[in-house]
């Protein structure tokens, strides 16, 4: 394309110079000639009144021995030729007089061109005087300045130094230009090359690699590449996530078969002893198997029940329907459920809620989940003779919830792993010892909703679970106080809440 443009660009400047050439040497002699036809007439026709065609041979005569170039005419009033001082036919008997009139006007925009009655197609040069003719007509003198031949472009070129020389800078021009175009273009375009080349491995590694960084300047192909970066480390990034979620959702699904599949086999097998040998069992048998049958299935839909929580938490169906509500009486009813079981396993329960405790921002059936999960887990986890305790304080940015318990502990590598769904230390337990791994996901996620975070300290006898709960706006909670003491009635059990309503309905275990 340079190459084209510079072509086209050396065509273009000869075109201009030779044009204005011609046109210079015209001007040049119409102003050496201007006022040639004035002084002939002066000098040598005028020596009687009038001009008469025999004068104009005489002037003739005398100046082709000075200019041959020069044709001398005499032009009546209307621009007829009435003698012509020619060697050359006359070939157009009439002259245009608009050049003549702009001419005699002393027009300063020369060249001037005008009729040449010898070439009807050519316009020369001339100069002009009025003159008188015989028979009082007046007239001009009318001079045809044929100037240089009109010779092809390439005599020209071959005949003028200055014109060579002219050509010949004119030529180094546009070499330089033409070197200094592809240079910077080269410049220019070389960054783009080495992005292309980045931005062709990214897609050959299938959007796979990191691309090398490039560091260019902060032009615009400096922000082409860094826009280019950012998108790569985009699609990096969701191409990991995207591997992450498969790998997740392969594991969920094998998680979730070996949970569904164990207690379903057991079920089945007892429930095919049952069908197949009714006769022989004794009636103990068959209560303890059909007790066995119920609960397999109590747990079979625990764990669906908390799948399809999980998965309604993950997908954001489930919203948390915050209002103000008292901690302390919501931890002493979940404290409450658990009673009976910790004794039996010869746990000690203790409750530790300060008194002066402000209302908290929770949903009550959510975050009663949330207390039932983590007890379970500590009860579960541990020994006979242990200790499990649930505190809440009030802290700086709101009230402190801690469950704690003296078992056997989380080792610290598993520690981070333990929020993941179906998630368990010891791979061995299964759904029948009522652990399927997803209580702590489902309470994460319940506490995501609450802008609550969720810790875990762990050490071989001292377990403790933490997060914080917003305290509710003054306002709000002198609302939720009020309305809680109309809703209690006198002679009623005491209210085990602030705010007795549920937004979700919760799968009881
Ligand atoms: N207080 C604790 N002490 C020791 N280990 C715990 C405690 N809490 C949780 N863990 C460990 O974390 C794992 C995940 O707990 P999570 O509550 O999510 O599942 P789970 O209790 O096994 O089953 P699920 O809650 O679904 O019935 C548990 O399997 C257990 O290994
Ligand atoms: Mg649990």
């Amino acid at each position: 394309m340079l190459v084209g443009l510079t072509v086209v660009m050396a065509a273009l400047f000869l075109v201009v110079i030779r044009h204005s050439d011609t046109a210079r040497n015209q001007e040049i002699n119409q102003k050496v000639y201007r006022n040639l036809a004035a002084r002939l007439i002066d000098e040598h026709i005028l020596e009687g009144e009038t001009a008469d065609p025999s004068a104009v041979r005489k002037v003739f005569d005398r100046i082709r021995v000075v200019n041959p170039r020069i044709d001398v005419y005499l032009l009546d009033a209307a621009g007829q030729v009435v003698a012509a001082s020619g060697q050359d036919a006359i070939k157009h008997a009439s002259v245009d007089l608009t050049p003549i009139r702009r001419f005699l006007k002393g027009d300063d925009e020369l060249p001037i061109v005008g009729d040449d009655p010898s070439e009807p197609v050519r316009k020369r040069v001339f100069s002009v005087a009025p003159v008188a003719l015989s028979g009082s007509e007046s007239g001009y003198l009318y001079l045809v300045l044929r100037g240089v031949s009109r010779d092809t472009l390439a005599q020209q070129i071959k005949q003028s130094y200055v014109l060579r020389e002219t050509l010949w800078l004119l030529g180094c021009g546009l070499a330089v230009a033409l070197i200094a175009s592809a240079l910077i273009l080269t410049l220019m375009t070389r960054p783009l090359r080495q992005l292309g080349a980045v931005m062709d491995k990214f897609r050959r590694s299938g959007f796979a690699e990191q691309p090398e960084p490039l560091r260019l300047p902060t032009d615009e192909v400096g922000k082409l590449t860094d826009t280019f970066n950012h998108m790569a480390d985009r699609i990096l990034a969701q191409m990991t996530a995207l591997q992450k979620t498969d790998a997740m959702r392969r594991e969920l699904v094998a998680n979730i078969s070996h949970d569904l599949r164990t207690p379903l086999a057991s079920l089945q097998g007892y429930i095919e002893t049952l069908h197949l040998k009714s006769d022989q069992l004794a009636p103990e048998e068959k209560r303890s198997y059909l007790e066995i049958a119920l609960k397999q299935t109590e747990q079979l839909s625990g764990l669906v029940a908390r799948l399809f929580d999980l998965a309604k938490l993950d997908s954001g169906q489930m919203t948390a329907a915050l209002e103000p509500c008292a901690l302390g009486d919501l931890v002493q009813d979940v404290m409450q459920e658990f009673e009976l079981a910790a004794s039996s396993k010869g746990i000690d329960l203790r409750c530790s809620i300060r008194p002066d405790l402000p209302l908290v921002m929770a949903d009550v059936g959510l975050m009663e989940r949330v207390l039932r999960n983590l007890v379970e887990n500590a009860l579960r986890y541990t020994r006979s003779g242990g200790t499990v305790s649930v505190m809440a304080a009030p802290v700086a940015d709101g009230a402190l919830v801690e469950v704690a318990d003296t078992g056997i502990g989380i080792p610290e590598a598993e520690l981070p792993r333990i929020f993941e769904r179906f998630y368990r230390v010891e791979k061995c337990r299964d759904l029948a010892a009522g652990s399927a791994g997803l209580g702590l996901a489902i309470s994460k996620r319940i506490l995501d909703l609450h802008q609550s975070r969720i810790s875990v300290t762990s050490a071989p006898g001292r377990t403790v679970f933490r997060f914080v709960l917003a305290y509710a706006p003054k306002r709000a909670a002198a609302g939720a106080v009020q309305e809680a003491a109309d809703l209690r009635p006198a002679e009623a059990a005491p209210a085990k809440r602030a705010v007795p309503s549920l937004a979700y309905p919760m799968a009881e275990r």
